[in-house]
């Protein structure tokens, strides 16, 4: 895979911990996994995730679910894609808690 393009400007900035909802600007491997493997399924038009917050234990599973259903994600992939996600879509990790004590 040619991979010249000079793409590794991090986003810079942000305070880790705090939440960003939507990082449109992220880029790096985990970006372009993304763009690969699961945009031909999710995208603005068809089952967007784009609303969709979760930690990234449940970024995980959700992930596993898509290999079950057929995505041909390898496992090294998976770790620079969750770290992807869980920056552009990531919900806090106490509030999650707090969701599964409640119901
Ligand atoms: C072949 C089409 C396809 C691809 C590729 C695909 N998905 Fe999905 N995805 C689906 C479908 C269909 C559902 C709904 C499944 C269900 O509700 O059981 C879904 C559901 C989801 C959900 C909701 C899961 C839940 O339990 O609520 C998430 C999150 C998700 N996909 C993320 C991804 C990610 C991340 C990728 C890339 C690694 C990906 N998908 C690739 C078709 C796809």
């Amino acid at each position: 895979m040619a991979n010249d393009r000079a793409t590794t400007t991090p986003p810079g900035s942000a305070p880790s911990g705090a939440p960003t909802a939507g990082a449109p600007g992220a880029t790096g491997p985990g970006a372009e996994i993304y763009l690969d493997y699961c945009t031909s399924c999710h995208n603005a038009k068809m089952r967007s995730l784009d609303q969709t917050r979760f930690t990234r234990v449940q970024w995980k599973t959700a992930i596993e679910k898509m290999i079950s259903m057929g995505t041909q994600l390898s496992s090294d992939e998976v770790p620079p894609l969750l770290d992807y996600l869980v920056q552009t879509h990531g919900a806090p990790e106490d509030e999650a808690k707090r969701d599964n004590s409640v119901r």
